[in-house]
């Protein structure tokens, strides 16, 4: 007896809705990269490297790591336009998008600098991710990180144009988590910025944040929420009866550890809500329920 019918409409969905969200995190909001095709996707993709101190907090630890920036300074208004940092957050940052921020460089005349976030892409202070080596990961070593290096690429600039002590006036960017990083910045170094833009920040940290699930159950209304339910339940119960066939199912084999899978079966439902499309999930998921239980429970396409 397969009740997979269910699982098998859901799959679809997680295939469907990955392929759009590279498994963003469910709470984060992705870039809106989405530029149009005759002009450049980019300002710039050329990497630039410099010796970041991993350990902000330690007065003995002096170890280094090189951490991947971008510059942009076709606009810059010599020698005292403004500098935009942009704020990169929990992904590779692979370059400087071509986007509104490129207009307003434009119209302001700024140079645009970008600083890829600290175990993030190829910023990467050691090569293997133990809990060990995790312990310097974090916002506030990351805050640390944008007031270094505004300082060091200030310093640089200076150098560049011949002169000393010399401040362009800064302001930092950021959208979702380096959104909430960028409204920090400016709290915390004041006298390091004239002003942040925090995009979508997510300000407000929260343990064990169920009630976002709470709310996901509450948008997909009772049907749906039913069905999703149900699909978790029926995922569980194979999970401890035949683990690799419904991980295979899935396509997620190779996963090995049954929470990091729960996981992304429950985001790929979450993000259709955060991301608007509950229209993709819900119709799909409660026909396939309404199907399997007027066939009488027992055929299932896929397997
Ligand atoms: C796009 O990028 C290429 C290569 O960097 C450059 O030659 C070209 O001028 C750019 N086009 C626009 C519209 O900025
Ligand atoms: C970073 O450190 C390395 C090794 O100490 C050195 O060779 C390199 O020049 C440094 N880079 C910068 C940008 O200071
Ligand atoms: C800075 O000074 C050096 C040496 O005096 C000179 O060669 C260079 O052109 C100057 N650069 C700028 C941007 O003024
Ligand atoms: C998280 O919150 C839920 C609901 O309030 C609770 O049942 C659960 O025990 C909490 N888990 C942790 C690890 O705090």
């Amino acid at each position: 007896m397969m009740k997979l019918a269910l699982i098998s409409t859901f799959l679809f969905f997680l295939l469907f809705s990955t392929s759009h969200a590279h498994l963003a995190p469910r709470t984060l909001l992705h870039s809106f990269s989405k530029i149009s095709t005759n002009s450049n996707r980019s300002l710039t993709t050329k990497e630039l490297w410099f010796n970041q101190t991993l350990d902000h907090y330690s007065p003995f630890d002096h170890h280094k790591f090189q951490q991947r920036y971008y510059e942009f300074l076709d606009y810059f208004r010599v020698p005292d336009g403004p500098i935009f940092l942009k704020i990169c957050g929990e992904s590779s940052c692979d370059g400087i998008a071509n986007d509104y921020i490129g207009v307003l460089a434009k119209k302001f005349g700024a140079a645009v600098v970008s600083l890829e976030h600290r175990y993030y892409g190829k910023s990467l202070p050691f090569k293997s991710t133990t809990t060990e080596n995790l312990r310097y990961l974090s916002s506030k070593q990351a805050l640390f990180d944008l007031a270094v290096f505004r300082q060091y690429y200030q310093e640089s600039l200076n150098l560049k144009l011949n002169r000393t002590g010399v401040e362009n006036p800064w302001f930092v960017f950021g959208v979702s988590y380096s959104g909430a990083l960028s409204a920090w910045f400016r709290l915390k170094f004041p006298h390091l910025t004239c002003g942040s833009l925090a995009s979508s920040a997510v300000v407000l940290a929260v343990y064990n944040y169920s009630e976002f699930d709470q709310q996901i159950g509450e948008s997909a209304g009772a049907e749906c929420k039913a069905a999703l339910q149900e699909t978790t339940q029926l995922v569980e119960e194979r999970l401890a009866s035949n683990k690799k066939a419904v991980k295979t199912l899935f396509g997620a084999a190779g996963l090995e550890i049954d929470g990091d899978f729960l996981y992304f079966l429950a985001d790929a439902a979450a993000i259709a809500f955060q991301y608007g499309n509950p229209d993709k999930l819900c119709p799909p998921t409660c026909a396939s329920k309404e199907g399997w239980r007027r066939s009488g429970g027992g055929i299932c396409k896929i397997c």
